[in-house]
């Protein structure tokens, strides 16, 4: 069975290759690589020992998304592309409405197109949401019936899209649609040939520390040392991106079984501290990573992490690897490509 994956030279998405390559499935990788490199399919075959193909196109282009669905005609398809920067999203609004919110709507479309000309075929999506569709959550842990709400552009567009899902299952009721709202993916493929790749300066907590790990930076900005929480840094629900493949999985064949639509949290149920990130790297790598208290950053909360109860009881899934594993994995693929896919 084909699975079209948008966005599939990323991060999440090429961890998502193999893991649905594992389970017999079929993937196809649909990216414009503004945010990856086309090394990744390299490595991709190294480790699944078949070549997947790759479909360059841009997710904007409806005429080409419909030829590629006509040409592949996939039992699902699972939505990632899109940029997902919160800063970058502030400084750049209409950057991310138009190619999150617009290439949400484009393949939409051409699968709607698609719907029409093969009517017997139903609609299969499985859509990247976030945690950060919660916006500053009134408490923890975060179920799915939380208020939702926005605090950037870049989670704005993640609140429109889910929208625009929820609005589409109501009109079509042959859509299946499966919403998962990803908490903090950090880790890299046990192969260490496939991991996460930030262009410059990473925003994100594990990349920045793995990088001051490996001595490309001399030390880590701890954003705040003041918030309600055991140590009074920030605590968040890291989730092992192993984990988060598996969750497509299991997304994608309750999609194509039951048929039913659904939204999941996908974290762990745990929440850790940036100052136990930092110590658990430290053990994992060997390296020292020195940091220095700063102030808090603008838009962050105290503390976050999932009730996971919900994707268990629909899924049948729950994230297994702990925050060891996570550092082990992502240090692995760090020490062996400090440049990343560049070499
Ligand atoms: P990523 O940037 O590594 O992957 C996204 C991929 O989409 C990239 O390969 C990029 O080249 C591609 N892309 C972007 N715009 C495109 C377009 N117009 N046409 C075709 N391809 C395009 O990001 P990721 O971390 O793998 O995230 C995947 C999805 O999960 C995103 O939608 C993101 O918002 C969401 N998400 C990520 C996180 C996280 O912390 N990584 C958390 C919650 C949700
Ligand atoms: N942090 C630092 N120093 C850094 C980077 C981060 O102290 O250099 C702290 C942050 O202040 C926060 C924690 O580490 O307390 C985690 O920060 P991240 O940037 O790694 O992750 P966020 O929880 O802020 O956001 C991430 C994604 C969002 C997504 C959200 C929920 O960037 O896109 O997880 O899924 F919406």
């Amino acid at each position: 069975m084909k699975i079209l994956l948008t966005g599939g030279a990323g991060y999440i998405g090429s961890h998502t290759v193999v893991a649905l390559i594992e389970a017999g499935f079929q993937p196809i990788v649909l990216d414009n690589f503004s945010n990856s490199h086309p090394a990744v399919l390299e490595r991709l075959a190294r480790i699944v020992g078949q070549t997947v193909p790759l479909e360059h196109v841009d997710v904007l282009d409806t005429p080409w998304l419909q030829d590629v669905l006509r040409r592949h005609r996939p039992a699902g398809v699972v939505h990632f592309a899109g940029d997902k920067a919160v800063g970058e999203s502030v400084a750049q609004p209409l950057k991310y409405f138009h190619n999150n919110i617009g290439g949400a709507v484009s393949l939409l479309r051409a699968m709607e197109a698609m719907h029409a000309e093969t009517p017997e075929d139903a609609p299969t999506l499985v859509f990247s949401s976030s945690a950060t569709v919660y916006g500053d959550p009134a408490r923890v842990p975060i179920t799915e019936d939380f208020p939702r709400s926005h605090t950037n552009p870049y989670g704005h567009s993640k609140l429109v899209i889910e929208d625009m899902l929820y609005a589409l299952m109501a009109a079509r009721p042959a859509w299946r649609v499966g919403v998962l709202r990803y908490f903090n993916p950090v880790g890299a493929h046990p192969s260490g040939l496939i991991g996460e790749d930030p262009a410059g300066i990473p925003n994100n907590l594990m990349p920045y520390v793995a990088q001051v790990a490996v001595g490309q930076r001399d030390h880590l900005n701890v954003f705040g040392n003041d918030y309600p929480t055991p140590d009074g840094t920030g605590v968040r629900d890291f989730i092992h991106v192993q984990d988060l493949a598996a969750g497509h999985v299991a997304a994608i064949k309750a999609l194509l079984g039951r048929g039913e639509s659904f939204t999941v949290n996908l974290g762990t149920g745990r929440g850790h501290s940036v100052l136990e990130v930092v110590r658990a790297f430290e053990k994992a790598s060997g390296r020292a990573v020195p940091y220095r208290i700063a102030p808090r950053r603008a838009g962050d909360v105290a503390q976050c992490w999932a009730d996971p109860g919900l994707a268990l009881r629909l899924l049948g899934w729950r994230a297994k690897h702990a925050l060891d594993d996570m550092c082990t994995d992502a240090w692995r693929w760090q020490s062996g490509n400090p440049n990343g896919y560049r070499g």
